[in-house]
């Protein structure tokens, strides 16, 4: 390592935190007050057999240990705030601080879901607006904003495009999908009841429409398609797939994770698709997490409307909104309520700001990100398909792999650096497994982008100098390489007094 590439190198701020528990030493308390001056309240007698007892072993630390301690732990976690974000297929966008204000509003932060209709107006306005720019942006025709995540929104799409096959007398038992579809994909087909048969990329990273036209056939309910696909190549003859599918009777499922490429300038519903979903926290900026607090709404085309889930937002003959539940053709419910109300009012805050040329804005500047990072790399990482890309850009470890390096060791070599590894190792099409799938998004300014760069570069120069630097990363961490396996199967999530080892 050169003496330029150690002080670009972030320390971390601290190396040896202990537990809280191991800080404990007894007697130590973080607050003084006076003697008590009323009379003692025994909790058992007051919350009788409810009232804990025994509250084991807690710790006892001075005040400004504990603040200390939480602090320096909150300095651990990789952040936006912080840096770039890079993870391909996420879509880590900023999310902007007045999205946060505008749902923390009293009136929109604390309606409650049984207030009556007429004194949800408000709310229900901002479900209405949101759902017809959303129908606007796709170029589709009834949508429902109740899945929770992208995932849940496929559950809910495949159950549409399940529940009118067989309203019409014909159910059928297969879904297609390309052998670069997210893991989500397939997981939902599967869960919905059919069986999932595999379509094989060609040599540009698309949908080989031949080979889709010789598996067609009238078992086929449908197809997964994700476009751009997870190499963030857009799939340009998405209108013969459509067709294809139609002529047999099938429908065409879009994956909209990444719309971020998209919006402004092509809309699915224009292009064939029958029923797609959309990540809010990707696309339209609202925090990720878990598939809990996220929004993955579901948009389709008017045949498939009947069956949405319940209730849908309605406009009343006196002209105020309210909620239709006689849909006796829905799905039923896939969510309590209404969803994740608070992304809705994100989303629709993120939208109103940029308004339509905003939103052009962002999709051109999401695709001039990604494309600046490949053209400032391609010479030092391998591109398997060498199509253009749209909003990400994925390269293989195929050169580094000369050294012994994989994918994996340059994520966590890129730690070192001060940046969060962007994917590894998906989609699973890119051979070896050895995918390096980056997305900037239009968040990133050249600055940024240009520090990634130089990261990246001086990390493919590592893998040529001095490879066991880049194969033993992350050296500036508290914990250095993991054993993968064994933290992801057996993970030891909570503290126990008995795990201390022998002489503490
Ligand atoms: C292409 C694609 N499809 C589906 C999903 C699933 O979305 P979610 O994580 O919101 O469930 C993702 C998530 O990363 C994705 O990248």
């Amino acid at each position: 390592m050169s003496d330029r590439d150690i002080k670009r190198v972030r320390p971390h701020p601290n190396q040896s935190e202990y537990l809280i528990f191991e800080r404990s030493s007894p007697g130590k308390s973080a607050y003084k007050l006076p003697p008590l001056d009323v009379p003692a309240v025994d909790a058992a007698k007051l919350l009788g057999a409810s009232a804990r007892r025994d509250l084991g072993s807690m710790p006892e630390v001075s005040e400004f240990e504990i603040i200390r301690h939480f602090t320096r732990l909150s300095t651990w976690n990789y952040a936006i705030d912080l840096g770039m974000y890079p993870l391909g297929s996420c879509t880590m966008k900023y999310n902007a601080r007045v999205n946060e204000a505008v749902a923390r509003l009293e009136g929109l932060a604390e309606a409650h879901p049984y207030q009556p209709e007429k004194l949800s107006q408000g709310a229900l306005r901002i479900l209405k607006l949101l759902s017809d720019y959303l129908l606007e942006i796709t170029g589709m025709e009834a949508i429902t904003l109740q899945p929770a995540a992208g995932a849940h929104g496929e559950m809910t799409g495949i159950l549409l495009i399940r529940a009118y096959l067989e309203s019409k007398g014909n159910p059928r038992k297969k879904i297609l999908i390309p052998d670069s579809a997210h893991g989500t994909n397939p997981a939902t087909a599967a869960i919905c009841g059919y069986t999932v048969e595999n379509l094989k990329s060609n040599a540009a990273g698309r949908i080989d429409v031949s080979a889709l036209a010789q598996q067609m056939n009238e078992d086929v309910a449908g197809m997964m398609l994700t476009n751009p696909n997870t190499l963030g190549v857009f799939e340009e003859e998405i209108h013969k797939i459509a067709d294809l599918l139609h002529e047999k009777g099938a429908l065409l499922y879009m994956d909209g994770a990444n719309m971020n490429a998209l919006v402004g300038k092509t809309r699915p519903g224009d292009f064939g698709v029958d029923v797609m979903h959309l990540n809010l926290h990707k696309t339209f900026s609202t925090p990720h997490g878990g598939g809990g607090p996220g929004s993955g709404p579901v948009a389709c085309k008017k045949f498939l409307d009947p069956f949405l889930p319940i209730p849908a937002v309605i406009t009343k003959p006196d002209g105020t909104l309210g909620f239709n539940y006689d849909r006796p053709q829905a799905i039923g419910r896939v969510r309590a309520f209404y969803g994740n109300f608070g992304m809705h009012v994100r989303a629709l805050a993120y939208i109103m700001a940029n308004g339509c040329d905003g939103l052009v804005e962002t999709t051109e500047d999401a695709v001039l990100n990604a494309n600046y990072i490949r053209k400032k790399l391609e010479d030092v990482y391998d591109l398997p398909y060498n199509s253009p890309s749209m909003h990400e850009v994925v390269f293989s470890h195929r050169l580094q792999a000369r050294r012994g390096i994989r994918t994996g060791d340059i994520a966590k070599r890129l730690i070192d650096y001060g940046f969060h590894p962007y994917t590894t190792s998906f989609p699973l099409i890119v051979p070896d497994h050895g995918a390096l799938m980056i997305e900037p998004t239009e968040s990133e300014p050249k600055e940024e982008l240009d520090l990634f760069i130089d990261a990246m570069r001086s990390i493919a120069r590592e893998a040529e100098e001095t490879p066991e630097i880049v194969k033993d990363a992350p050296h500036t961490t508290r914990i250095s390489r993991l054993d993968e396996a064994t933290a992801a199967r057996k993970p030891v999530l909570r503290w126990k007094p008995q795990a201390k080892s022998a002489g503490e």
